[in-house]
């Protein structure tokens, strides 16, 4: 029996999308079903400038495979080699129409970077900023992300200054400079100016680290790195909420009303090629 059938290398019971998203084994693994082939064409369908109905649920049992698909798509969606998809491939050339939408997606400028979501965090707005800090550190992107975390320290200044007067004096006090020249150090994007900040930051709030995400909207933060990302040659952004069930199985009675928005809004916003995805199982 052992000589008819051997347990591929590296199997795991599931599929981590994002650690797995660098095991090309994965791809080279991954036996295709009709379904795969399916969601496969509509995915690469729907990545196109101009369709809008991007973002969907994938929904069904453990070990059905549904992470196991999506990182394969994700792959293509990132341009992995065709030569990786050794099974797929075959499959994919069997059928015309998904073929000549693979090579023509290929043939394009378009080339989309994925951002993986998982499990069980408390706070959607933060899963998704940390998700996407990752992703760029990972892809040696990580300087789109700076200019967020400049944006947060002013407007934390400006907060301070309208509603918490005692914190601005006494930060107005700690730097070596007029608040109105700081702030405008920060606009230009000077690292010296915001490592200030962070390192004065705690103590003015009684020792808590500064945390760029807080108080920062996601689908804004993804917005501006969807558009810095072209010149690094990414269409856009694909999203993947990987155990969606989970996070909504923790958090169900507690889910804000901005949360619930945030998943209803990002899909339909045109941020490039930027669908939302979200795979419950
Ligand atoms: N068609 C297939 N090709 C390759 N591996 C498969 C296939 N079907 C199931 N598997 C394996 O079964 C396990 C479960 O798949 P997974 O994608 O993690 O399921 P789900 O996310 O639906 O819980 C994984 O180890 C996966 O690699
Ligand atoms: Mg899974």
């Amino acid at each position: 029996m052992s000589q008819m059938i051997s347990v591929a290398t590296g199997f795991q019971y599931s599929v981590n999308i994002e650690y797995d998203l660098a095991d090309d084994d994965k791809l080279k693994n991954f036996i295709p079903t009709t379904a795969a082939l399916k969601l496969l064409e509509e995915i690469l369908l729907s990545v196109r400038p101009n369709s809008s109905q991007r973002a969907r649920i994938l929904i069904g049992a453990y070990g059905r495979v549904k992470s196991h698909i999506v990182l394969t798509i994700l792959a293509m969606l990132m341009k992995k080699d065709l030569k990786l998809f050794e099974k797929l491939l075959p499959k994919i050339k069997a059928a015309p129409s998904l073929y000549r939408l693979v090579e023509n997606f290929y043939a394009g400028s378009n080339k989309i970077l994925p951002v993986i979501i998982n499990g069980t965090a408390t706070n959607l707005n933060q899963s998704f900023l940390s998700a996407l800090q990752k992703t760029l550190a990972d892809f040696g992107l990580a300087n789109l992300m700076p200019e967020t975390n400049f944006q947060a320290a002013i407007k934390v200044l400006a907060r301070w200054k309208k509603n918490f007067p005692k914190t601005y004096a006494a930060f107005k006090k700690l730097i070596r400079e007029p608040v109105n020249r700081f702030v405008a150090r920060l606009e230009n994007f000077d690292v010296d100016a915001y490592e200030t900040f962070e390192k004065i930051y705690p103590d003015l709030t009684a020792g808590s680290a500064f945390n760029p995400f807080l108080g920062f909207g996601a689908v804004e933060l993804y917005e501006s790195v969807a558009k810095s990302l072209r010149a690094e040659g990414w269409s856009g952004i694909f999203v993947v909420y990987d155990e969606f069930s989970k996070f909504l199985e923790s958090n169900i009675g507690r889910v804000s009303v901005s949360e619930t928005k945030m998943c209803r809004i990002s899909p339909k916003k045109p941020i490039a090629a930027a669908p939302l995805k979200c795979t419950c199982c």
